[in-house]
């Protein structure tokens, strides 16, 4: 284990003018799955101010890498090649170490290998879609993987997610357990996206958009973009009302 200083003691309370609100019509499930009563208020005890603490010995040797990860051997998969990175930080500013950073994404075609994707776009027999890593000394992090496509979603008549990857954060305490998506600069899907509308202010959809980094491409390998998360507080990176899927 790393000599990182892990912080205990409770957790700020998540600002939900900044987060999207549990009940959007617009993004239509989030009407069956939004509460139906006051919620309840509750401190923080142990339950959720620990959780596990992981290191780097639970990672597979591709777990960040997934050009390759699910490739056969001689093989990576179809798509833009493309480095995701930047830092955990907590609502300091300060970066969070030993965090468990799990991400999901749609291959370059915009589908998904999940037995409920029903997108007619193919397949890549080399592409799984998902990894994992652990932030370093400095909450530093980093995987490579192709662009993601858009897809359509059952939603309105005609309703698009914008390019995304999804992201699980799990920082010192389970009340710190963030879900979030990563969009990309420039994307024109962005504001029209329902699930992106469900958050008011627009500073917090910025925060979500990864920008172009030139500065850590590789050359003539792979393009990277910048994306930091934000653990609680006011600068947080916007909680998913939902958990998985879109
Ligand atoms: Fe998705």
């Amino acid at each position: 284990m790393r000599n990182a200083t892990y912080e205990t003691g409770a957790f700020f309370v998540r600002d939900r003018s900044w987060h999207p609100k549990a009940y959007t019509p617009d993004y239509k499930t989030s009407v069956t799955r939004s509460p139906q009563k006051a919620l309840l208020s509750l401190e923080n005890t142990v339950s959720e101010i620990t959780g596990p603490v992981f290191g780097h010995d639970i990672l597979g040797e591709k777990d960040n890498d997934l050009i390759y990860n699910f490739a056969r051997p001689g093989e990576s998969a179809i798509g833009e090649r493309i480095i995701v990175h930047g830092k955990v930080l907590d609502e300091r500013g300060r970066g969070v170490p030993g965090v468990l950073v799990e991400f999901w994404q749609a291959n370059a075609a915009g589908r998904y290998r999940h037995k409920n994707e029903g997108y007619m776009a193919p397949l890549d027999p080399n592409f799984g879609g998902c990894g994992r890593t652990i932030t370093d000394d400095d909450g530093g992090y980093a995987f490579r993987t192709v662009k993601p496509g858009p897809y359509p979603w059952p939603n309105g008549v005609n309703d698009w997610r914008p390019a995304h990857i999804h992201f699980s954060i799990f920082g010192y305490g389970f009340a710190q357990r963030l879900i979030t998506q990563m969009y990309f600069e420039g994307d024109p899907l962005i504001p029209l996206c329902p699930i992106v509308r469900t958050i008011a202010d627009e500073a917090a959809i910025e925060q979500l958009v990864a920008p172009l980094d030139m500065a850590s491409t590789v050359p003539m390998d792979a393009r990277a973009y910048k994306f930091d998360i934000v653990l609680r507080g006011r600068r947080s990176t916007m909680f998913e009302n939902r958990m998985e899927g879109n």
